[in-house]
């Protein structure tokens, strides 16, 4: 008889900063397997991940349709099951397709520029506070046409409603992470409610009435809009900067191009795991799984699968072709994907370009997160 998974080896340091041979293990038993300790699917096989990830029928965002009692601070995109999240998600994406990407490109790479300046003065620097978080905070806001909020109150904020996230596994952190996503709903709230600046935000408020999305509902999404992409993308150019900087200086590419982003973004993608609820009996990867069984997929297993992804391990820069998951599939699809390969390649590219011999100046330490991973500091030398 094998043991069942241990999932709370997923928060060992070494397996944090590491967890695919954990993943492989997983795997080997069963590309759906049971564990009996969080009570839910663990999904390591590709096709089984994608398949859960499309059908929204089966597996469901919106717990309510399993009976779960959802309060209405937490109705948004990424709760919402089709088509009450098809209209919230068509608004959003109109205001997404009328940004102007050379525009927040000439921002990313000028607000680089200033903080490669401040940090270049000194010999090591830690790059996740003086480079990733302001960038991608001053990106973000750009991109959604809204005021900064400060960094230094952001992003502690910001991080406990990603800690809150791995709460199956540290119930400690659900309530610290509740009231964080109360704290950052009033200042959303705040913000829609002053004279807005013509963007994305402005745009998606004044159409929501007639595309018949609720305000709070809105104002939710808003806030997820905001959340997820400083994260994700965040801590992309942490994780994917650690995943170069391992590589010796003269084997190293410049990251520069769509296509080596993705393969980066494979390799070493930030969000490990996504959840749904099974809405009725199904099997999935010959296991019957029951109505109100929780299925978590493990994106960073599935996209090293062997059965899809040839030399899983390794990076491959025009690996063609390379249908990851990494940004996740189906109606709940990232939707910022192409502005997080935009910043991805604007400062993979100037780092490798500018900065061929960079390198670590100390080991990383990662934070306790299972879900989104990501680094406390990363301390490089350019
Ligand atoms: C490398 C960076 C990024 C990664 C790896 C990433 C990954 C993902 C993944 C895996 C999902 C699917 C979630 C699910 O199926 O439940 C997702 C959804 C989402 N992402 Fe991203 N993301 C990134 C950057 C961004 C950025 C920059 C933004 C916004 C500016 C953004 C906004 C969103 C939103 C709003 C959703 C929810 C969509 C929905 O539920 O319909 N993401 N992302």
């Amino acid at each position: 008889m094998t043991e069942p998974p241990d999932v709370m080896r997923l928060l060992e340091p070494d397996v944090l900063l590491d967890p695919h041979p954990l993943y492989r293990q997983w795997h080997a038993q069963a590309p759906v397997l049971w564990d009996p300790g969080i009570e839910a699917w663990l999904v390591t096989g590709y096709e089984e991940a994608l398949t859960a990830l499309r059908d929204a029928e089966t597996f469901c965002q919106d717990w309510r349709r399993i009976g779960v009692d959802t309060p209405p601070s937490l109705l948004s995109l990424q709760t919402l099951d089709p088509p009450e999240h098809t209209r919230v998600r068509h608004l959003l994406l109109e205001g997404f397709k009328a940004v102007d990407l050379g525009e927040l490109e000439r921002t990313v790479r000028a607000r680089l520029d200033e903080l490669l300046a401040t940090a270049g003065e000194f010999e090591i620097f830690d790059f996740v506070s003086r480079v990733a978080e302001p960038l991608t905070l001053r990106t973000v806001t750009r991109l959604l046409g809204l005021p900064e909020p400060e960094q230094g109150w952001f992003v502690p904020l910001s991080n406990t409603i990603v800690d809150g996230m791995d709460a199956s596994l540290r119930p400690e952190c659900y309530e610290p992470g509740v009231a964080a996503r109360s704290e950052l709903t009033a200042l959303v709230r705040d913000l829609l409610d002053s004279d807005l600046p013509e963007g994305l935000t402005s745009r998606a408020v004044e159409r929501a009435p007639a595309a018949d999305v609720d305000r709070e509902v809105l104002l939710n999404s808003l806030r997820v809009v905001l959340q997820a992409g400083f994260q994700t993308a965040s801590r992309f150019l942490v994780t994917g900067l650690l995943t170069l900087l391992r590589i010796p200086p003269e084997q190293r590419p410049v990251v520069a191009t769509d296509k080596a982003v993705n393969e980066l973004v494979r390799y070493a993608g930030p969000v490990h795991v996504e959840s749904r609820a099974c809405v009725r009996d199904t099997v999935l990867g010959e296991q019957k799984v029951r109505k109100g069984e929780i299925v978590s997929m493990f994106l960073g297993a599935a996209n090293r699968d062997p059965a899809v992804f040839a030399a899983p391990d390794t990076l491959r820069w025009d690996r063609t072709p390379n249908r990851h998951l990494a940004f996740g599939r189906g109606p709940h699809a990232c939707l910022g994907a192409q502005v997080a390969v935009l910043v991805a390649r604007t400062v993979f590219g100037v780092l490798g370009t500018r900065h061929p011999r960079a390198r670590l100046a100390a080991e990383p330490v990662p934070r306790p997160n299972v879900t989104e991973h990501g680094m406390h500091r990363l301390e490089i030398a350019l």
